[in-house]
């Protein structure tokens, strides 16, 4: 028997499986059309489902954050990138532990803490690839010279159990218009360039160079030297996204479902949707508010408790009632998915599918993850 959205217990995150597909589609013709490898971020969706999905369309790895999206995406993939610090013994610990036939890849910005990541490459008798990460800009980790690459990837080299990667960064900083984009991309080809040209007349040239993010994805291709983009948010997109041209609002396959439950006060509507269903993420971009309703976009959510958002009606004819329902896309996709447990998959009304956010949380995987493609095993 069918289910329709107008049956869900709301609040309740639900994705347009049609809108998925078509993002999934756009960003790897994309990357196809440029010849750059795509290693999409798996921290916006967290499923090995969606995971498949994007393998399916010709991803040659993931990008991870935490060893518990690690232990999870394992299930669907040998060829892992944990685009985060090495750093710390339960990480170490997890890194080695991850399946033998995983190809482990990690992002390192200081030498110091490689001895560590060589004793638990010796403790897992695995090799881990390590990418130098550089600060293109964004200014949060990375290292801060191409002289510095240079010794971080020598030392890379010289360490036991530990192979040079190539040269990754996140151009987080490029969050404008995709049609202002020029001049930080510019930046960025030219500092790029200085740190591939340091690693190549050391002889240390880079065997992959990883970039790219959603704001930036559609241009990536105009940075000489970029290999491999990493874009997360695409798979479902947000306001965030559609506000700077990265999508069109009719991409964002993500919304949350929420009910009016009260119009008392003049000027708004009330929903059950608050900052435990959508976050506190500002808009990164022009705009207010933490929302917006995806079938009446001047409608922002402009207030929050925790299970009530206020809609904003005053530049909106929308006459909402008790007991509508509303999908409101959050500014920031990500937060909203770690928010709950399990997504809602439905084509037009209907409900087709659902399935958990598997890697959600820290701890190590030991429950069994959703049952659905398992990648071949090496035997
Ligand atoms: C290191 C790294 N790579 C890739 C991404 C994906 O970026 P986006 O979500 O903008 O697609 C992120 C996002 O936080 C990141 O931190």
């Amino acid at each position: 028997m069918t289910t329709f959205l107008e049956q869900l217990e709301t609040p309740v995150p639900v994705v347009d499986l049609d809108r998925m597909a078509l993002n999934l589609d756009r960003m790897a013709a994309y990357a196809t059309l440029h010849g750059l490898q795509l290693r999409p971020h798996v921290k916006t969706h967290k499923s090995p489902r969606i995971a498949a999905e994007q393998l399916r369309h010709g991803a040659v790895g993931l990008t991870c954050a935490t060893l518990r999206e690690a232990e999870v995406m394992s299930e669907v993939c040998d060829d892992i990138l944990i685009a985060y610090p090495p750093v710390g013994a339960a990480r170490l610990e997890r890194l080695a532990c991850l399946p033998d036939d995983v190809q482990v890849s990690v992002a390192a910005d200081d030498a110091n803490a490689l001895p560590a990541l060589s004793l638990a490459a010796k403790l897992g008798r695995r090799e881990f690839r390590v990418f130098v990460e550089a600060d293109m800009g964004m200014h949060r980790v990375g290292v801060a010279s191409p002289e510095k690459a240079v010794a971080l990837a020598r030392a890379i080299s010289d360490s036991s159990g530990l192979v040079f990667g190539g040269l990754l960064f996140y151009p987080g900083h490029i969050r404008q218009d995709v049609t202002q984009q020029t001049a930080p991309l510019a930046g960025l080809t030219t500092d790029l360039a200085r740190y591939l040209d340091a690693l190549r007349d050391a002889g240390l040239p880079a065997p992959v160079v990883s970039g790219g993010s959603t704001p930036a994805a559609w241009r990536m291709h105009e940075v000489p030297g970029v290999t491999q983009v990493r874009p997360g948010t695409y798979v479902y997109n947000d306001r965030t996204t559609a506000a700077i041209g990265a999508c069109h609002w009719d991409d964002c396959a993500l919304t949350v479902l929420a009910t009016v439950v009260s119009v008392a006060v003049k000027g708004q509507a009330v929903v059950d949707a608050g900052t435990k269903a959508l976050g506190r993420e500002p808009i990164r971009a022009d705009g207010d508010g933490f929302g917006a309703l995806l079938d009446h976009p001047e409608v922002i959510v402009s207030r929050m408790s925790e299970e009530h958002g206020i809609l904003d009606l005053s530049k909106s004819d929308w006459k909402p009632r008790l007991g509508d329902l509303v999908r409101i896309v959050p500014n920031h996709v990500c937060i909203v998915v770690h928010l709950f447990d399990e997504i809602i998959g439905v084509r037009g009304h209907a409900v087709e599918t659902r399935w958990p956010v598997a890697a959600r949380g820290r701890g190590p995987s030991t429950d069994s993850i959703e049952s659905g493609p398992s990648r071949p095993r090496a035997v």
